[in-house]
């Protein structure tokens, strides 16, 4: 075949085609393996999703170059209105309309993944279920139009990628059906009231018993917790915490320490600290084996992004979110662990990571290396993400050498913030709902949400947890909590409203 080969761009045509089509195939089924977590014993996500977007992205590329070679081949000679508008085809005219329906359909899938944080997620979810029916209409127009079905190839081809797009299909289904039982089972449902009313939304909680609790550091505690009755619990990823709702009517959130793939149980370390009101001092005085608490979450504003290369800093009992990204990295992933302590017996897992990883983990505790360490000369290359969890003297000291768009940290205690503008009063409207509320000087937003029935939920009220977090269509926030950056939250349209106010006299929140 040369360039002056008749046939070229039939050829070109027919191969993008049929490329096209393995590509949408391969992005469902690896849609699939994201959305069902059936890989995440492996990997975290990350790197799927990206394999996900880039198999997206490159088949809408071949669907343009087969568009355009459609126009070019000499035989078939079809005008740009015949490729785009269904039916006005003088070649096989149905099959080529699946095809044009197939790819507005695409197009369709493709923009919204760009822009899916600014979608509402149920309409984002539902036009992305369409990936099915854009591989099953790809799937009939290949079969009808193609002039080589009869060929041995496209026999084999053609059914490797229907079966592929069947098996995917049968998983999807059966994991939903599987965790629509299980949210149904968990749905709270009030007791009968014909008054209607408004009420402050419950925040579910499940009840969880002690199967192990016991010191695994000097003033740490080791909880390992089961579902009551057993069976599955949430699915979650590493970074995750959960809620604690204590018998002594606090709440306190701790990360999950364990191993993300693991679905029987999750592991907590809970640090004592006496300066604290009395969570963690209630935690190591009353959990045993045996002991049920009210559990809510997981949930996760401390996700591990993909990365080439990751750099993990932890101080104290900050190792536990780093622990979990740890345990779901395969050995193949680059990375490395900086565990700050005061000594290794108060350092929760640093014997154990230090034992299993000896070239990638480094502890340094200070009564064995009194020497300050310079993070400048630790944070490179500059591929590495960095993630750091611990004490605010530790996250200033990394937030002053590595660049903020490699910093992913989080914090345990509050940053104290101060407000740009003087508290003054601030009215709140909805997307859907016609109340408009003030809150006044001295209450915070969180406050007068609930005041007013939104369906909200507050945890730590300091602008740490990130249980409250509602999305902002209109005004300008100004965030005064410490859960993720600044920008990050502006880019999400999110605020925490437990502790941040706004810039501007008024606020559009999405209720
Ligand atoms: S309630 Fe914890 S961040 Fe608002």
């Amino acid at each position: 075949m040369s360039l002056n080969d008749p046939h070229i761009w039939w050829y070109v045509t027919r191969a993008s085609a049929l490329i096209a089509w393995a590509l949408m195939t391969l992005s469902v089924v690896w849609g699939v393996l994201l959305s069902t977590r059936i890989l995440r014993r492996v990997d975290n996500p990350g790197w799927l999703q990206d394999l996900h977007r880039f198999l997206g992205g490159l088949s809408v590329i071949m669907v343009l170059l087969h568009m355009v070679t459609l126009m070019l081949d000499g035989w078939l000679h079809l005008s740009l209105v015949q490729v785009l508008v269904p039916f006005t085809s003088d070649f096989k005219p149905i099959a080529v309309a699946l095809g044009i329906v197939a790819f507005y359909l695409l197009i369709a899938v493709q923009g919204s993944s760009m822009i899916m944080h600014r979608l509402p997620r149920t309409f984002w979810k539902g036009l992305h279920y369409a990936s099915y029916a854009v591989v099953l209409l790809v799937s009939f127009h290949a079969g009808l139009s193609g002039t080589d079905v009869g060929s041995l190839g496209y026999k084999i081809l053609a059914f490797s990628l229907i079966g592929l797009t069947a098996a995917a299909t049968v998983v999807r289904i059966a994991v939903t059906n599987r965790t629509t039982r299980a949210a149904k089972a968990e749905v709270w449902v009030p007791p009968h009231d014909p008054a209607p009313r408004i009420s402050p939304p419950r925040i579910q909680t499940r009840t969880m018993v002690v199967a192990e609790s016991g010191l695994i550091a000097e003033g740490v505690m080791g909880i390992r917790l089961v579902a009551l009755g057993g069976g599955l619990l949430p699915i979650w990823y590493p970074g995750a915490h959960v809620t604690l709702h204590l018998a002594n009517g606090l709440e306190r959130q701790y990360s999950l320490c364990g191993d993300p793939g693991e679905r029987h149980h999750y592991d907590l370390a809970v640090l004592r600290t006496e300066d604290s009101d009395g969570g963690s001092r209630w935690v190591h005085e009353s959990v045993v084996p045996g002991t049920t608490i009210e559990v809510s979450g997981p949930l996760n504003h401390f996700e591990l992004e993909p990365s080439r290369e990751y750099l993990f800093i932890a101080g104290g009992i900050g190792i536990t979110p780093i622990k979990a990204m740890i345990e779901s990295l395969p050995a193949i992933r680059e990375w490395r662990l900086i565990y700050v302590g005061r000594s290794r017996r108060s350092m929760a897992f640093a014997g154990e990571l230090a034992e299993r990883y000896p070239d990638r983990v480094r502890i340094h505790a200070s009564d064995e290396t009194p020497a300050q360490l310079d993070f400048t000369r630790l944070v490179t290359p500059d591929t590495t993400a960095v993630y750091c969890c611990g004490p605010e003297s530790l996250m200033s000291a990394v937030a002053s050498a590595v660049p903020s768009a490699r910093l992913h940290a989080e914090r345990f205690i509050p940053i104290e913030r101060v407000p740009s503008i003087p508290d003054q009063p601030l009215r709140l409207t909805f997307s859907r709902s016609p109340l408009a509320l003030t809150v006044g000087a001295g209450e915070t937003v969180l406050d007068a949400l609930e005041r007013g029935g939104m369906p909200v939920s507050g945890s730590c009220r300091k602008g740490v947890c990130g249980t409250c977090e509602v999305k902002v269509l209109a005004g300008t926030p100004e965030h005064l909590d410490s859960v993720m950056d600044d920008a990050e939250k502006d880019k999400l349209k999110i605020m925490y409203p437990c502790v941040s106010r706004a810039m501007t006299p008024e606020l559009v929140l999405d209720f």
